[in-house]
């Protein structure tokens, strides 16, 4: 607001509250004995209208009003750009919501921070309470059963892109990961890539084309992907890149897949929830993800 309008608005406000107050003692005047007859001059039927003042108690509850609104005012903000004596804020309140529900929240977890995972996935509330948070915030990647989609790896296979240990769980879920599959396809000719795809897929119990052309694939293997797939090809959990072998695909195991993940690169996204979830809950989640592999 500009101050020239809250300077106005204050002026106008304070006003308006003399205004009434003026008003109030105008018209409650006592009139004296002999007027108190007097009528307004309205009259039907014989029935006269008589001038008297407001009642008491209906008087006093207006200037109740009037007492009530300049203290308000002086109080919380209202006039103008005045921020009233208390200083208070729709922020401020929620942020005392918000303070009194995480201390709440810090309080319920605080039971489970130093608890070993074997104990938590034992803890029938404890995964209840896993089961909520997953809900809340990875259901709408991963799915509601954890088993994912394309994209997205299913939780409930103990197969692992990082690595299914404690510490990697929770590094997963503090630091997010960023998968990064470079579109290595897109410098190969048709035939080359051909001869990558069914070398990868010879790993599987698919059929694949002849041998010379899975051998061709392979020396193209070992040059251009044996670095982050590695010798054998079963991927890398420091990096992320995924086992080839297992016939576990996150995008996809038909030739048009992989021809697509070689052509076009992949980036999987998993998102970082240390600024969303506390250190005892990304412990709690570990745990619970942990139990969702071992189902
Ligand atoms: C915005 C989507 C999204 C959300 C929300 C999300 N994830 Fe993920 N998550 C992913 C993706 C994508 C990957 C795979 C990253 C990659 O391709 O490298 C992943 C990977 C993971 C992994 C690693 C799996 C492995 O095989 O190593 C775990 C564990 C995981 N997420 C758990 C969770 C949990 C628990 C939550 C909720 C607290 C969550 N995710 C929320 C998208 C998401
Ligand atoms: C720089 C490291 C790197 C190189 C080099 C690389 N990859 Fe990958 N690859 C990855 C990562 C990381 C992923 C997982 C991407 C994600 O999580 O989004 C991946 C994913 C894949 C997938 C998808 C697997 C699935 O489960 O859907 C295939 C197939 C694949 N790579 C094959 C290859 C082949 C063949 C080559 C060589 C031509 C190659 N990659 C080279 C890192 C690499």
């Amino acid at each position: 607001m500009k101050p020239e309008w809250s300077n106005w608005i204050v002026i106008f406000t304070i006003l308006n509250i003399l205004g009434m107050y003026w008003l109030l003692k105008a018209t409650s005047k006592q009139p004296k004995e002999e007027l108190e007859k007097e009528n307004t001059g309205h009259e039907w039927d014989g029935i006269v209208e008589l001038n008297n003042p407001l009642p008491r108690w209906w008087l006093y509850l207006f200037y109740f009003t009037i007492f009530f609104a300049l203290g308000y005012l002086f109080l919380y903000p209202g006039l103008g750009d005045n921020k009233g004596y208390l200083d208070w804020t729709q922020e401020g309140r929620y942020e005392e919501n918000l303070e009194a529900y995480k201390a709440k929240a810090d309080a319920y977890y605080a039971k489970y921070a130093d608890m070993p995972h074997e104990e938590l996935m034992q803890d029938a509330q404890a995964m209840k309470t896993g089961r909520s948070i997953f809900l809340n915030n990875c259901a709408a990647c991963h799915g509601s059963d954890a088993g994912g989609a394309k994209g997205f790896p299913n939780l409930t296979d103990d197969d692992w892109l990082y690595g299914g240990e404690e510490e990697n769980i929770v590094a997963t879920l503090e630091n997010g990961r960023q998968g990064m599959m470079p579109a290595l396809g897109a410098g190969m000719t048709d035939e080359e890539l051909e001869s990558v795809v069914q070398f990868i897929l010879s790993h599987t119990s698919r059929e694949t084309a002849s041998e010379d052309v899975v051998a061709a694939g392979k020396a193209k293997y070992d040059v251009m992907c044996v670095a982050c797939h590695g010798a054998d090809a079963k991927g890398s959990h420091f990096i992320g890149a995924p086992n080839l072998t297992d016939d576990i695909w996150l995008y996809g195991g038909e030739e048009a897949d992989i021809r697509e993940t070689l052509l076009n690169g992949r980036n999987g996204i998993m998102p970082a929830h240390k600024e969303i979830l506390s250190p005892a809950q990304i412990h709690l989640m570990a745990a619970y993800v942990k139990s969702l592999g071992q189902q």
